[in-house]
Order: C-alpha cells, then structure tokens, then sequence
C-alpha cells in the first residue's frame, strides 16, 4: 500500500500538470470529458483530492461516493458547479484558479465588446451574403467615448478596465459595495439599474449565485438602452435567454455577445444563433493553451500545499 495520495482529475492532464502531480501522487487522470461517471467514482473511491474544472458537480451525492476525500482543487475561477456547504460539512477544502485566467478572460471580453460596438457580426455576413456588392454596409459605432459598464468588478473586471480605458471608453461599474479605487479605476458606481440605463456595453462579469441567478430580467433588460449591447462572459443563468431574445428581436436592445449560455452547450436550433446582432461562442473566455495549463498548475500546486500540510493558495473557503 503506498503512503501516495490518490489524485482523481476529472479530465486529462498532460505536460507539467501530469509530471508535477505524479512527482508526489498516484494520479488518475479521466481520458474523456466525461471520466467521472458512476464505473469510474467507484475507482477512484480511494481518492483523497479532486482536480476539477466547471463541468464536474460536487455535490453531497458525489461527496458520499468519495469518503476518502479531502480537497477539491478546481482550475476553473467560478465555483458554482461545487456545493461549498456540503464540502463544509465533510471538511473537504475547496481552491478555485482565481488570478490564473485574468488576462484570457478579459482579452475575449474586449473583443465581444468591440465586435458589438462595431456590429462585426451583422457586417461579416453583409459581406459573405453578397450584400456588399449592393452597397457598403450600415454605420456601427465608436468605441471610445462609449460608456462601458461592468457588473462585478473583480480582478478580470480590472483587466477589462484597463483595456477598456487604453480605447478611451468611459467606465462605469456595479458591484454589491462600491470599492474604493474609484479614483484609480476611473470608474464610477452605479446602482445595476442605473449601470443598465447608463451603458452602451453591458458587461456581466459577477459570479452566479443564488442572488445573481436570473439577474438580467426581462425587467432590468428593459432598462437598456435600444443601442446597447449585452456581453456576458460571466455565467449563463444570470440571464434570462428568452426575455433577452425578446429584447433583440423587438429593437429594444442593438446586441448581445454570449460567452456563456443557458444551458451549455446552447442547442444548435436555439432561435438565438439566428439574430444577426448576436455573437455565440462555446464558454471559451479561458480557452487558451498557455491559461489552461496555467489554470490547471494552480489547481495542482494547490492540491501539493494541501498535502505538504501547507494552507491552500487560493482557497476558497
Ligand atoms: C470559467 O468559466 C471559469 O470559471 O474559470
């Protein structure tokens, strides 16, 4: 019997990942997306850490499955898909990959702005359609000058701010306290109501919780402005998809780019790919090589503090 933790990573885990890990641990490591179904809990029952991202729930069901474990380390920065109370109740301790994935997440947001503001969406297709060769395609709008909102102003909010004020757009921001660098940030605090009314680029980029669920009503949405867009990079259950379709459909909002969705993936016949003023792309804010393997070194290292009986790096609770 080995005195090595067993480590049961819910995905692949390859290149220094892999090698670090295995350096102090038995690593089982799933060889699909899907690895932890119900034949494979059972061999990994032994496993006293979890190596995670966003698609595997942890919850009581899988917590009374793995008696053994200790830690969940997800490489992910949103911990919605994991039941931190149940974790509580077990003393397992939970890291999340916050700090990892900063520059990624806000690069992608900067271009879902920037493809709203000057509609690429609607001028790529007045291209590929043949439209083009009838006349030049519809006026868009600036971006600088343009009064970016921001709902959750965290750490990627900061990132997307500074790329934001480097295009000379104005900030404005909603969170639940109003911070204070304001001053540094530029950016002034709203009520989301206002920051609704306020912004020609809504960005949503607060975690889901039981309070931001459905937090972009049909209510709030009507709040909008008609030329503004919606970008949502955060989770998509913080709006709701068909009073958003709605809003587009109707005029009542110029566009919405969706990094996340409600359910993902988002069906191929959802009404939504049809608009022209909508961009969808597959839940991709962290997908770069360079991030992922950032994200998941976090996540092992944090599992290596865990067991070296040193405090976790960015834990979680
Ligand atoms: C991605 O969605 C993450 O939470 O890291």
């Amino acid at each position: 019997m080995s005195d090595r933790p067993l480590i049961a990573a819910a995905g692949p885990v390859a290149g220094r990942v892999a090698t670090e890990l295995r350096s102090w641990a038995t690593l089982v490591a799933g060889d699909d997306d899907e690895p932890l179904e119900p034949a494979k809990v059972r061999e990994i029952r032994a496993a006293e850490g979890l190596l995670i991202d966003t698609r595997l729930r942890i919850d009581e069901e899988l917590l009374v499955r793995l008696p053994a474990l200790r830690v969940v380390a997800s490489a992910a920065v949103g911990y919605d898909n994991i039941d931190l109370a149940a974790c509580a109740e077990r003393a397992v301790l939970v890291s999340n990959g916050r700090g990892a994935l900063d520059d990624a997440v806000a690069d992608l947001a900067l271009a879902l702005v920037l493809m709203c503001r000057r509609q690429i969406p609607a001028s790529l297709a007045w291209a590929t359609s043949g439209a083009w060769v009838g006349g030049p395609a519809p006026f868009a709008h600036d971006v600088a000058g343009a009064t970016l909102g921001i709902y959750g102003l965290g750490a990627i909010g900061l990132e997307l701010a500074k790329r934001a004020r480097a295009c000379g757009m104005r900030l404005a921001y909603h969170n639940r306290r109003q911070r204070d660098d304001d001053a540094e940030t530029r950016a002034t605090y709203r009520s989301l109501t206002d920051l609704a009314r306020c912004a020609d680029v809504l960005v949503i980029l607060t975690p889901l919780t039981n309070e931001t669920r459905g937090r972009f009503s049909r209510e709030l949405l009507a709040c909008m402005q008609p030329t503004a867009c919606l970008v949502n990079v955060a989770r998509g259950p913080i709006v709701d998809l068909s009073a958003l379709y709605d809003a587009l459909v109707s005029g009542a909002l110029a566009g919405a780019a969706l990094d996340v969705t409600d359910p993902e993936p988002l069906p191929p016949a959802h009404p939504l790919y049809e608009l022209p003023n909508v961009v969808i792309v597959p839940h991709i804010g962290s997908a770069t090589f360079e991030t992922r393997e950032r994200m998941s070194l976090l996540a092992a290292r944090n599992l290596a503090a865990f067991f070296r009986g040193a405090p976790l790096l960015t834990p979680v609770q």
